[in-house]
């Protein structure tokens, strides 16, 4: 695969058959959303959520969001203001770096971790308008700095900074998300061990932004994804009643959608939901995303107090093959849709 980055700030670079890789004919009519607008995607206050005297009202609207849209938007979610803007910073300045630099911390064949592109499974495969560095971020022993870029030299403890604050957002969210279906908050905090950053960088694309995906539509793996937005251009889009329906988030909030994982757990009470990055015309877009997933050696599938009352709808494995059976599937399906029992 070839660097993206590279090949947008050089036109001439742009031939019709490295161009023929990226263009989906299927964008041409693609549906956008007409009925729900991007202000009706659920807007959760946790500020509200700490305060004992909303917390009840407000965890009514967040188990509503994940049952009916399985995104929400995130407000007051306590991450410092300083810890966000110096991992902006430095997202920002790893990918303005020399290819070459990038490079040091390239991901290479067989690795999940490190500086590259999207998985390629077949040579008719479409590709991604996009470059993305991949990180295991948590728990802290997991963390492999070979992997991790050393310029801007505040790389690593801006990450480790911000990666920290978000895994105890996602803990809380994740503990009223279960005290929501009766289940005890730290039997979810002691399952949900393990955290994988994405950072996505999605050029421009002057000639062709509404023929080429940054990110291919799909359905996140893990239990609860956070996204920071970092530039403000939009992008993420989720399907809604089949159509596709653009999500920008209000400056300062984070984007937060339930994952497969999530769905399988409470046996299908909270949705996880498809969606995807589309392209800007004339500027870049960078995206930071947090996956919070059970730890390995956890078993991913419809959790017991779930299931001591109905019959269980997916299967359960251990996340060890959980990952394995996602990481190897060429179709794109999500994991909910494999994992279906009959
Ligand atoms: C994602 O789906 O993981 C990221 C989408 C985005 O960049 O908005
Ligand atoms: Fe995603």
């Amino acid at each position: 695969t070839s660097n993206v980055q590279t090949l947008a700030a050089d036109q001439k670079k742009l031939t019709a058959e490295i161009m023929e890789r990226y263009i989906r004919p299927e964008m041409s009519g693609d549906d956008m959303f007409s009925g729900d607008s991007s202000e009706d995607i659920p807007v959760i206050d946790m500020s509200r959520l700490m305060d004992e005297m909303s917390r009840e009202e407000e965890a009514s609207k967040l188990k509503h969001a994940c049952e009916e849209w399985g995104f929400f938007q995130l407000l007051n979610h306590g991450v410092p203001e300083k810890v966000i803007e110096e991992v902006k910073d430095n997202i920002k300045g790893f990918f303005g770096l020399p290819l070459e630099k990038k490079e040091e911390v390239a991901q290479l064949p067989g690795d999940l971790e490190g500086y590259g592109q999207a998985f390629i499974h077949s040579e008719e495969q479409k590709l991604d308008w996009a470059d993305m560095l991949y990180l295991f971020t948590q728990p802290p022993q997991f963390r492999n700095f070979k992997h991790w870029p050393a310029e801007p030299p505040s790389f690593r403890d801006s990450l480790e900074s911000y990666t920290d604050e978000l895994q105890k957002v996602a803990h809380f969210i994740l503990g009223i998300l279960a005290a929501n279906l009766g289940i005890n908050h730290e039997k979810i905090s002691e399952l949900f061990g393990s955290q994988m950053t994405r950072m996505n960088y999605y050029p421009p694309c002057a000639d062709a932004h509404d023929k080429v995906v940054g990110l291919t539509p799909h359905w996140d793996a893990c239990g609860l994804t956070l996204l920071l937005q970092v530039s403000p251009v939009s992008g993420l889009q989720i399907r809604r009643n089949g159509k596709w329906l653009p999500v920008m988030p209000p400056p300062g909030a984070l984007v937060a959608n339930v994952g497969s994982a999530l769905e399988i757990l409470t046996n299908g009470r909270y949705k996880s939901i498809e969606h995807r990055a589309v392209i800007n015309a004339k500027e870049e877009r960078i995206s930071i995303a947090a996956f919070h997933s059970p730890s390995f050696g956890k078993t991913v599938g419809p959790l017991a107090e779930i299931v001591d009352k109905e019959a269980p709808l997916f299967k359960s494995l251990s996340m060890q093959e959980y990952a394995k059976l996602f990481f190897s599937q060429k179709h794109g399906k999500s994991m909910v849709e494999l994992m279906k029992l009959n």
